[in-house]
């Protein structure tokens, strides 16, 4: 093995320690990287042949180098060196090996700094796209889900105590709302990042005349950045995309925590398909939630990444500084973890069953009518806070009697409210209340299958 040779031997005397080389190596994670960082080397230097800072002649010998080194890299017959520090540097020095003084001409008007900004960009932008495409596919599950429950009601909650009846439609449907704000919010993102920092050099820019708008053009960027200095040292992008990540991972973490608690035999709710449970290895009978719970604790470690990165750019002082090669740390795996989760969370919707019959048994628990009875009482001519007392001492006394308020007499509903009529027991039981729901957006059956119509038309077009 030839030792490695690196572009700064000439300004450091001697070879450095091995803890220095095993310290600041970053290739074993920035290795992911490659793509883009070829992809930004041969539009550097198109430019560079562009400007008559190289010859065509160099430029196609740079380019037709980095072209193999990718294949190699591709096919796995690239040797990664760690002495190289980092990915952009194995892959200068593989170009110098095959391409001579003109892939030493490369790093002409750059450095790893602008370089090292510019590949996170690029990765990150079509990161985001494959995750809008799995959150679509999750919301497509859930839409699909939905679509099988829009006439069977359950209960709703509020701290966790019954509330008031809800098709199984709407409540599936709640979460595809909250994943649309996500692809929303990596749309954002996305749109953001996609500033070119190339051609900032290491923090002032270059005496030499490059044209940056030429690269930013080639890499699909919108834009340039229009500060050196800032340029190299900005990743509130990857803050950003870390942040987006964790929300996603809280959604699918309040979905998995919902699910454990369906699933248990207290309530008996949802059946999670055998295919995404697991056993114990003690006791016989068990059939555990462990993907659900998995998703609900790597939650953990997305955020964790999310204190990672905003701990790793507080306080660095203006420019770029070493720190900020940590930020690939977190970013890949937030990224690795939430594309993961989303596409388990995908099977288990695609696969859990809501046991009907089971929740529909329940549903005379809890007084879920309770709110409906208020509001017939206000349509009745009575003010809503002196029918919430009314309906809350009926609920009172049914509970003492151990009886729900449908099976009250008219003569009985009179003592409460002589404003009772006979029809007051069209507004009772949860399947009528959920029936009788009017306002935009609330969760009964006939809004329910508004909105799947809804998502099947906004998802269909993506
Ligand atoms: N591996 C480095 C990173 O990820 C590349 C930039 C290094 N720049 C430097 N001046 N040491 O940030």
């Amino acid at each position: 093995m030839t030792e490695a040779e690196k572009s700064w031997e000439k300004r450091l005397a001697g070879k450095p320690d091995e803890l220095t080389v095993n310290f600041v190596e970053s290739l074993s994670i920035d290795k992911r990287l490659y793509k883009y960082d070829i992809v930004g080397s041969i539009a550097h230097a198109q430019m560079l042949a562009q400007q008559k800072l190289i010859t065509k002649d160099e430029f196609r010998q740079i380019k037709d180098g980095l072209i193999e080194i990718s294949e190699q890299i591709a096919e796995g017959r690239f040797k990664f060196q760690k002495e190289y520090e980092d990915i952009h540097m194995a892959i200068e020095a593989a170009l110098v090996k095959k391409a001579g003084r003109a892939g030493k001409k490369l790093h002409t008007g750059r450095s790893r700094n602008d370089q090292v900004a510019t590949d996170i960009r690029l990765w990150m932008r079509d990161r985001i796209e494959i995750l809008q495409a799995k959150i679509t596919l999750l919301q497509k599950a859930l839409v699909k889900s939905a679509g099988r429950y829009t006439e069977n009601i359950m209960p709703s909650y509020t701290h966790l105590q019954r509330a008031q009846p809800i098709v199984i439609a709407s409540y599936i449907l709640s979460f595809a709302e909250q994943f649309e704000r996500d692809f929303i919010r990596l749309k954002n993102c996305s749109g953001l990042l996609n500033i070119s920092p190339l051609g900032s050099g290491a923090v002032a820019g270059s005496t030499l005349n490059l044209d940056r708008k030429s690269t930013s053009k080639q890499l699909g960027f919108s834009d340039i950045s229009y500060n050196s200095i800032d340029a190299v040292s900005d990743r509130d992008f990857c803050a950003e995309f870390i942040f987006d990540c964790a929300m996603i991972a809280t959604h699918l973490s309040r979905l998995a925590e919902d699910w454990i608690i369906y699933s248990s035999s207290e309530f008996g709710f949802v059946l999670i398909d055998d295919a995404y449970c697991t056993s114990s290895s003690m006791m016989p009978q068990k059939r555990n939630p462990d993907l659900l719970e998995l998703i609900r604790g790597k939650t953990g470690s997305v955020y964790g990444s999310l204190m990672a990165i905003l701990t790793i750019l507080k306080a660095q002082p203006s420019g770029y500084n070493r720190d900020m090669q940590e930020d690939k740390v977190h970013v890949f795996s937030a990224d690795d973890t939430v594309e993961a989760c989303i596409d388990v969370a995908c099977a288990i919707i695609s696969h859990t069953k809501f046991d009907t019959k089971r929740i529909s048994a329940g549903l005379d628990e809890g007084f879920l009518d309770a709110t409906a009875l208020a509001e017939y009482l206000v349509g009745k001519g009575i003010a809503f806070r002196e029918a919430h007392g009314v309906v809350g001492s009926l609920v009172a006394d049914c509970e003492k009697q151990n009886k729900k308020p449908a099976e009250l007499t008219l003569d009985e509903f009179q003592k409460y409210s002589s404003l009772i009529e006979p029809d007051v027991y069209e507004h009772l039981g949860a399947v009528n209340v959920a029936g009788k729901y009017v306002t935009e957006g609330s969760a009964g059956p006939k809004q329910a299958k508004e909105q799947i119509e809804y998502w099947n038309r906004q998802l269909g077009q993506r």
